[in-house]
């Protein structure tokens, strides 16, 4: 539209900031980029704010996805960054989720430690437990040092994904995908599917942040790329406005369209 033509990246930063109510934002510029790029784009912008904003005992809970997995990869200290990050301590959001093991929480979470010579610690606890074997395995001290450090972290980066796309990517039969979006799931992220108003509709048996973490979090970093996912975020970012937003370009411009 008009606007987003006469106006800059970093006034368009503020005016989204400022209509959405919430801490910060920052838009990726992009000019007739394939998906690819304009996903790589979004995410050294992510790593780049992280590396710029990270303190030095920082407790980071990183989530998993292609989106993470690319923030991950690009992690990487400048050459003459003094700033040494071996006290800080990345953490996964959350344990297994079914899915490939390179875009699991837990491998991101250890990606992004090696790139930033800094600590990490996992969440290696299956999915679809039953009571027994779940509370066995989250009465391991190390599981529990994880959930204790998840509950106090002092960045929560995540990505959302649309409901449908994520529930195929977790194997879920078309019978059951129907039903969730039946139900008005159009978004999903820390492995809650959202109605437009982002109340809950279902939730994977997954152990991590829940909900309430989430809304309670100090500092929240969400990142995307792509306007199929604008309508994931508009049901999601009035749960914690305490909240930093990187984004695309074309997302940006579309949020301002539908706020
Ligand atoms: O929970 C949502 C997913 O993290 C989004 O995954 O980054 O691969 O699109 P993605």
């Amino acid at each position: 539209g008009v606007m987003g033509e006469i106006m800059g990246i970093s006034d368009l930063e503020v005016k989204l900031r400022d209509k959405l109510g919430i801490n910060y934002v920052v838009i990726s510029k992009n000019v007739n980029g394939t998906e690819d790029m304009i996903a790589e784009g979004v995410a050294k912008c992510a790593a780049k704010y992280i590396l710029k904003n990270l303190g030095p005992h920082d407790k980071v809970a990183i989530a998993g996805g292609t989106t993470m997995r690319r923030i991950a990869e690009n992690l990487v200290k400048d050459k003459d960054n003094e700033e040494g990050f071996e006290d800080v301590i990345l953490m996964p959001t959350r344990g297994s989720v079914g899915s490939e093991i390179e875009i699991q929480a837990n491998s991101i979470a250890a990606l992004a430690a090696k790139n930033l010579g800094a600590g990490v610690e996992f969440l290696y606890v299956p999915d679809e437990l039953d009571g027994s074997a779940r509370e066995t395995l989250m009465s391991i001290p190390d599981v529990r040092r994880t959930l204790d450090h998840l509950r106090v972290s002092d960045k929560v980066v995540f990505s959302i994904g649309r409901a449908d796309m994520m529930a195929r990517r977790r194997g879920m039969s078309e019978e059951d995908i129907k039903a969730l979006t039946d139900k008005g799931a159009i978004g999903e992220a820390f492995g809650y599917y959202f109605d437009k108003n982002g109340e809950i509709v279902m939730k994977l048996n997954t152990v991590g942040i829940d909900i309430e973490m989430y809304k309670n979090a100090k500092d929240a970093i969400v990142v995307f790329a792509g306007s199929e996912k604008v309508e994931s975020f508009l049901a999601l970012y009035k749960l914690n406005k305490n909240l930093t937003l990187i984004v695309d370009e074309e997302s940006a411009k579309e949020i301002l369209n539908r706020i």
